[in-house]
C-alpha cells in the first residue's frame, strides 16, 4: 500500500498549503462575492456552510483528487457491502445496516443480516411499548416509572446524547436515567429517589466484560434484591443489550430479556441498535424509527452523491486540510442549541477513539499529523469561558458551529439573541480586526494617544480562523439522525485518507489491564514491587488512609 505522502495530490497539497497560509479569508471573501454559494451545500435537514475555511477552488479540487487517489469511493462500497474492513479485529463494519430502511439485502457470511436487524427491532418495539404503556410491571405488580441505563462509552454516550437532545419529544411516560461512572456517587445519586418496585435496569454492554458496567450492574442488583427479598425479581427488573449472551445470562439476566448486538457494530456506532433501547422507551418506538430514517437519508447521500457535493466527504477533507496540512491540533464542537449539550462529548468518543492512532492499517508508523483532539461546549457558555483562546491565542482551533433555525422551545426574544451570537462569532473568527482598525476605532471614541498605544495590540484579532457552520432547520429525531450519521461518515472518510483503521480501539486496553491488576493488589494488600516509584508512592499514600 502506498504511503499517502507519495500521492501526487498530497505533494501538491503540501505546496498549496504554503501558499494558502499567506492568504486571509476576509480577502478571499472580498475577491469572490459568490464564496458562500460556492462553498456551501443544502441537504434536507440542514445547510453546511464551509466557506469560512482557508480554502480556494484549487484547494477543494486538490482535496477531492486526494479522496479519489485514496479510493474513498471503493472503500465506501467495501464498508456498505460488509467487507471486513475492521482489519485488526477481522470484522465487518455495518452499523449502516441497522438503519437500512430499504428492502435491499445486506449479505454477511452468506446470510441477509436485514432479517436479524428486523427481528431485533421488533423485539425492541414490543418491549418498549409494553414498558411505556405500563404493561411491564415490577415484582410487586406496579408499573415501571423509571428506567436506568447502565453502560459506558458507546453504550452510554449515544443514547444519553440523543434522549437529552430530543427531550422535547418525550411524553415523559417513563423517566430515563443514565449511570456510566464507576464512582459510586453517580449510581447512589440516581437510585436514592427511586422506588425499586418501579425501576427497570438496562445493562448495556457489547462485551459484557466492562468492569465499570459490571460493578454498577451488581450494585443495582443488590439494591433491587434487598428491597424485594427475592432473586426472582431480577427477571422483571433487568434486561441486557449485549453480543455476549453467555456472560449476560451467567450474570443473572434471563435469556429472553437479552437484546442482541453483533460484532459488526462498533460500540461508538451502536446507538442505532438495541443500545438505543432507552431512546425507544423515552420517545416511543416511532420516534426511534424516525431517527434511523434520518440516518439512512444521509447514508444514501453519502453513497450516491459525487464527492464534490458530499457533506461527510467535505467535512473529512476539511479536517485533513486543517490538521494535516495547516497544522491545527484540536477542533471545537460548538452547538448553539441547548438540546445538543452532549454532542461534543459524543463526537469526542466517535472521532478520537476511531482515529486517534499513529499506526497505519499496514502497521507502519504514520509520519504526518492525523486527527485533532475534539472538545467543546455549548457555544454561548463557551463565549464566556474559552472563546478568548479561540479568537486570540497562537493556536488556531477550527470549529464546527451547529445551530437551529427554529427553536424546539420558543421563548420570546431568546432565539434571536442566541442566533445573533452564532452568526457574529463565525464572522469575528474569520474576519478578525487589524491594528489600524483598532486604533481608528479607539481614536473615534476620543481615547488619548497614550491609551491607544498601550491597548491597541491587545485588541487585535488576527482572524483567519476556520469554521464550518451546520444550520439545522429544527432538531427532530430525523434531523438528529442525519447529523450523527454525517459525522460518522466524516470519521470513516478521515480514516481512509489517513490510512487509519477507524473501527478498533487497542489504545484503551493497556490501562484496563493495569487497572485490573492494581485492583487485585488493592484488595489483597499485596502491592507489586515492580511498579515505578510514582505509582508505588501513590498507592502507598492511598492505602495509608484506607487501611
Ligand atoms: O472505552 C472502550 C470501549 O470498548 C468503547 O469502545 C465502548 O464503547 C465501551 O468501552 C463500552 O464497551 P462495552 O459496551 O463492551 O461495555
Amino acid at each position: 500500500m502506498h504511503d499517502r505522502t507519495s500521492l501526487p495530490s498530497w505533494k501538491k497539497l503540501e505546496n498549496h498549503a504554503l501558499d494558502m497560509k499567506s492568504q486571509h479569508m476576509s480577502e478571499l471573501f472580498k475577491q469572490n462575492p459568490k464564496r458562500f454559494e460556492q462553498f456551501s451545500i443544502q441537504l434536507a435537514p440542514f445547510l453546511l456552510d464551509y466557506s469560512k475555511n482557508l480554502i480556494s477552488a484549487s484547494t477543494m479540487e486538490l482535496l477531492f483528487n486526494l479522496a479519489k487517489e485514496c479510493d474513498v469511493e471503493a472503500w465506501r462500497e467495501k464498508m456498505f457491502s460488509g467487507e471486513r474492513i475492521n482489519s485488526t479485529e477481522d470484522r465487518a463494519v455495518l452499523h449502516t445496516a441497522l438503519r437500512n430502511r430499504s428492502e435491499t439485502p445486506i449479505m454477511l457470511d452468506g446470510k441477509d443480516i436485514n432479517i436479524d436487524v428486523r427481528l431485533a427491532l421488533d423485539k425492541m418495539k414490543t418491549f418498549s411499548e409494553k414498558v411505556r404503556q405500563g404493561l411491564w410491571s415490577g415484582y410487586s405488580g406496579k408499573r415501571i416509572t423509571d428506567v436506568v441505563n447502565i453502560g459506558v462509552g458507546g453504550s452510554n454516550l449515544g443514547p444519553q446524547m440523543v434522549t437529552e437532545a430530543l427531550d422535547q419529544y418525550s411524553d415523559n411516560s417513563v423517566n430515563v436515567h443514565y449511570v456510566s461512572n464507576v464512582d459510586g456517587t453517580q449510581i447512589a445519586n440516581v437510585l436514592r429517589p427511586l422506588n425499586p418496585e418501579k425501576v427497570l435496569f438496562i445493562v448495556s454492554s457489547k462485551t459484557f466484560t466492562t468492569t465499570e458496567t459490571m460493578t454498577n450492574a451488581r450494585t443495582a442488583m443488590k439494591w433491587l434484591v434487598s428491597s424485594s427479598f427475592d432473586q426472582s425479581a431480577i427477571a422483571q427488573h433487568f434486561v441486557a443489550v449485549s453480543s455476549n449472551k453467555k456472560n449476560a445470562t451467567e450474570f443473572g439476566i434471563a435469556e429472553e430479556n437479552i437484546f442482541d448486538m453483533w460484532d459488526w457494530v462498533g460500540g461508538r456506532f451502536s446507538l442505532w441498535s438495541a443500545i438505543g433501547l432507552p431512546i425507544a422507551i423515552d420517545l416511543g418506538f416511532e420516534r426511534f424509527i424516525e431517527l434511523l430514517e434520518g440516518a439512512h437519508e444521509i447514508d444514501q447521500h453519502f453513497c450516491n452523491t459525487p464527492l464534490a457535493e458530499n457533506a461527510p466527504v467535505i467535512l473529512a477533507l476539511l479536517s485533513v486540510w486543517n490538521c494535516t496540512f495547516l497544522g491545527a491540533q484540536s477542533q471545537a464542537i460548538l452547538p448553539y442549541d441547548q438540546s445538543l449539550h452532549m454532542l461534543s462529548a459524543y463526537l469526542q468518543q466517535a472521532e478520537m477513539e476511531s482515529n486517534g492512532k499513529s499506526v497505519s492499517w499496514d502497521g507502519d508508523s504514520i509520519s504526518y499529523p492525523t486527527v485533532p483532539s475534539i472538545w467543546g461546549e455549548l457555544g454561548i457558555n463557551g463565549q464566556h469561558a474559552f472563546y478568548q483562546y479561540l479568537h486570540q491565542s497562537n493556536n488556531v482551533v477550527p470549529a464546527d458551529f451547529i445551530g437551529s433555525v427554529e427553536s424546539v422551545t420558543p421563548v420570546q426574544g431568546h432565539h434571536e439573541t442566541l442566533m445573533a451570537n452564532f452568526f457574529a462569532q463565525t464572522q469575528a473568527l474569520m474576519q478578525g480586526v487589524d491594528e489600524a482598525q483598532v486604533r481608528a476605532d479607539l481614536k473615534a471614541k476620543g481615547r488619548t494617544q497614550d491609551y491607544i498605544d498601550k491597548v491597541a495590540p491587545h485588541k487585535v484579532h488576527k482572524g483567519n480562523r476556520p469554521t464550518n457552520t451546520i444550520l439545522m432547520k429544527r432538531i427532530s429525531p430525523r434531523s438528529l439522525g442525519s447529523l450523527i450519521a454525517m459525522y460518522e461518515h466524516k470519521i470513516f472518510v478521515q480514516g481512509i485518507i489517513l490510512q487509519i483503521c477507524s473501527f478498533d480501539q487497542w489504545g484503551v486496553e493497556l490501562g484496563k489491564g493495569l487497572a485490573n491488576n492494581i485492583q487485585e493488589e488493592l484488595s489483597s494488600g499485596n502491592i507489586s514491587e515492580l511498579h515505578d516509584s510514582s505509582t508505588t508512592g501513590l498507592i502507598n499514600f492511598y492505602q495509608s488512609y484506607t487501611k
